[in-house]
């Protein structure tokens, strides 16, 4: 167990240990989603923990999306997860829209969220920089009160994310705490986000100052989990780096963005510290370690890559195991949705 999982926690004592987490199916996953997201969903399900996962396409339609495509990556998205390790019997596997309590929940949540909290939101500000945020959809505004009720529909006490998630979970605690105040219960738990690992924050290829995202533009700024091995090493090759050596100590990366992220990638994909990492490449220039981090790459994602094709060309087996993860999932969000209803003063005279 992580030491996150057994930190004890103020007014979390009744709640038991359960792990939700979500990716969006608005594009392929991308390496960035492997390392700071997938991998640690299937360590925590091996640590024994109760884990639900959602692949959440009503965020994805916060930005267009063409619907041939989104129900393409999908199940794409699925075909990940369970090529990566998880396994949909012992975790439960589905799409968020199966379940209609997250949407129900989330209106809830956007009666308790306060306008000046929602301006605060780092990741809507970067969506909308640089564009019209007038034109921007009112979903998208609204969208971590929606991720607020994902997490809180199942009581999730742990929320393993990359870092560019920690202020959503922030606000889901804050979300919850608000609503058990006005409402005098202690009806929803405190949810810690688990940032861990050595690829909290993976980076874009090209610029060592950007996330590598589905989004970007630039297929090249990115490692795909659909990326065949030649791809993967011709990325790497191509990989923006500095004309410098590798340093001995990890301080000798700081203000070195790009060779910072390579190391980093080494060192999540090997399982090894940066420390490691460094003592068997330092003095060593990016002549000789981007092929070792090309093959490391190639080897460690290529079973993935080809599991997740095996998968995909069964897309009807995909959509049974979504259906019976949605199934699973909504047994445990009703009773807690009916719950919320009753404690805001709404009659359930039909249940
Ligand atoms: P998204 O693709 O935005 O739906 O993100 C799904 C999960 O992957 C979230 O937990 C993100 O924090 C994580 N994630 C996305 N991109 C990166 C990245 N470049 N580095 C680390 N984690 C990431
Ligand atoms: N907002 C997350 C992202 O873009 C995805 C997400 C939606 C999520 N609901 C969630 C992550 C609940 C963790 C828990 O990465």
């Amino acid at each position: 167990m992580t030491d996150a999982v057994q930190t004890p926690h103020v007014g979390q004592t009744k709640f038991a240990p359960r792990v939700f987490s979500g990716i969006q199916p608005s594009g392929g996953l991308t390496l960035g989603n492997y390392l700071g997201a997938l991998k640690r969903f299937v360590e925590m399900q091996d640590q024994g923990m109760e884990a639900i996962y959602c692949i959440v396409d009503l965020h994805a339609i916060t930005t267009w999306q063409d619907p041939e495509r989104l129900r393409q990556q999908t199940r794409e998205a699925a075909a990940a997860f369970i090529a990566a390790g998880v396994d949909p019997k012992r975790s439960i596997l589905f799409n968020q829209s199966q379940v209609s309590a997250h949407a129900e929940l989330a209106w809830v949540f956007n009666c308790v969220t306060r306008l000046g909290w929602m301006n605060r939101m780092t990741q809507f500000k970067d969506k909308t920089a640089g564009k019209n945020a007038e034109n921007a959809s009112l979903g998208l505004y609204a969208y971590p009160s929606l991720m607020a009720a994902d997490i809180l529909l199942y009581h999730a006490t742990h929320v393993p994310v990359g870092e560019d998630q920690k202020q959503h979970v922030e606000l889901t605690r804050d979300i919850a705490a608000k609503f058990n105040h006005d409402y005098k219960v202690d009806f929803f738990p405190m949810t810690l986000p688990v940032i861990e690992g050595a690829a909290t924050r993976v980076m874009s290829l090209r610029d060592g100052s950007k996330k590598m995202s589905k989004s970007d533009p630039s297929d090249q700024s990115r490692i795909n989990l659909t990326d065949d091995a030649d791809t993967i090493a011709a990325k790497i090759r191509k990989a923006r780096t500095d004309a410098e050596v590798l340093p001995d100590l990890p301080e000798g990366l700081k203000d070195r963005p790009e060779a910072k992220n390579l190391v980093n990638i080494y060192a999540a994909l090997s399982g090894k510290s940066v420390e490691e990492v460094l003592a068997e490449f330092a003095g060593q220039g990016f002549g000789a370690f981007k092929p070792a981090l090309a093959d490391l790459a190639v080897a460690v994602m290529s079973p993935i890559t080809s599991e997740m094709q095996r998968l995909m060309a069964d897309p009807a087996e995909i959509d049974r195991i979504l259906g019976d993860g949605a199934d699973r999932a909504d047994a445990i969000a009703q009773p807690i949705l009916a719950r919320t209803l009753d404690i805001v003063g709404m009659i359930r005279s039909r249940r």
